[in-house]
């Protein structure tokens, strides 16, 4: 037989081997039969090269062959999308879901421990006589210092290290202004409390946090004395620790006069808990208060010592990162 075969004989072949290959890719089921398919038909010595190399020089002939790669090689990938959207149909029917079988149950949420910390303060001063109050985070130069007898280059503005939104407005640094909102629209007797949250430039560590909560504490009415401030301190704090000891430590806040900071002893040490003391004559006369008539006293806490203190928590971030592992257990 001659090594070069007419035109016609080649297209002969090709014409049989499309009608076989077709064949074969249809009926193959699976990905492995499809590849075997392929490499037997358009491998290197698949029966496409095999005809191509009886085909010698005639280049004219190329043609039909190329064509025909091209051809086999689109069955191919068709019947390969073919397979592929029958097994995920497959698959769909298989996970259809069956929605009358009875749920696996959704895990009951809790309140986060700064929540319940906060909302056991609450009840302890509601139960006092007290009624919550609040004011805006975002805070005036005015009502966040200038008010509580802080004015501008006062040392005790670099305690409290501030967010400045502009030359007037910041995040407040603590409660305390909403004791002036709320003495500017309602005139003594006044017991309120503030919780909320404050902000400072504070470096984050196990404990320190640039937003943090505090509660403040108000009572203005006539002849309050720091016999008063020491009872209620003292029945709060016991309310809400236990029978503990209990300190009271002389301090300074430009807004209060005398000012204490209080201790108390937990787990055989001594911890600060709260700042306080009787309001500043000079802040009730510049609200237009008579400080002769009225008198009261103040106190601030900080919500995440309280709460690390009750429930022996060592970092103050394990409160933001939300990790259930923590929060599951409060
Ligand atoms: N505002 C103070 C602070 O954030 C805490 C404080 C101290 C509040 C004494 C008071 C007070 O009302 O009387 O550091």
């Amino acid at each position: 037989m001659s090594q070069i075969e007419s035109l016609s004989q080649i297209e002969e072949k090709l014409n049989n081997l499309s009608l076989t290959a077709k064949n074969n890719i249809d009926n193959s089921n699976t990905h492995e039969e499809l590849d075997q398919l392929r490499v037997s038909l358009l491998g290197k010595k698949g029966d496409l090269s095999i005809i191509l190399k009886t085909m010698g020089q005639l280049s004219a002939t190329d043609r039909p062959i190329i064509g025909q790669k091209a051809n086999l090689q689109e069955l191919i990938t068709e019947r390969k999308n073919k397979l592929n959207s029958e097994a995920l149909d497959k698959k769909i029917k298989k996970e259809k879901i069956d929605v009358t079988i009875p749920s696996i149950g959704t895990p009951p949420g809790n309140k986060h421990p700064l929540i319940s910390t906060q909302d056991e303060i609450i009840d302890i001063f509601c139960g006092l006589g007290y009624s919550v109050e609040s004011g805006p985070e975002i805070e005036t130069d005015f009502y966040n210092f200038e008010s509580l007898n802080i004015p501008k280059n006062h040392p005790a503005r670099d305690m409290q290290d501030t967010f400045y939104l502009d030359e007037n407005r910041l995040l407040r640094t603590h409660t305390s202004p909403v004791q002036i909102r709320y003495l500017e629209k309602n005139p003594p007797p006044v017991r309120i409390i503030a919780p909320g949250r404050v902000y400072r430039r504070d470096a984050v560590d196990a404990t320190h946090s640039p937003v943090f909560n505090q509660v403040e504490v108000l009572c203005i009415d006539q002849d309050i004395n720091f016999g008063h401030l020491r009872g209620t301190v003292l029945t709060f704090l016991r309310a809400f620790f236990g029978d503990i000891p209990v300190r009271f430590r002389a301090s300074y806040f430009p807004f209060t006069e005398p000012s204490a900071e209080v201790d108390v002893q937990w787990k055989g040490k001594w911890l600060e808990v709260m700042g306080c003391g009787m309001v500043d004559p000079k802040v009730l006369e510049k609200l237009g208060i008579d400080s002769e008539k009225w008198t009261g006293f103040a106190a601030g806490l900080g919500v995440e010592r309280f709460c690390m203190v009750r429930h022996q928590i060592d970092d103050i971030r394990k409160f933001y990162t939300n990790d259930i592992r923590f929060l599951e257990q409060f």
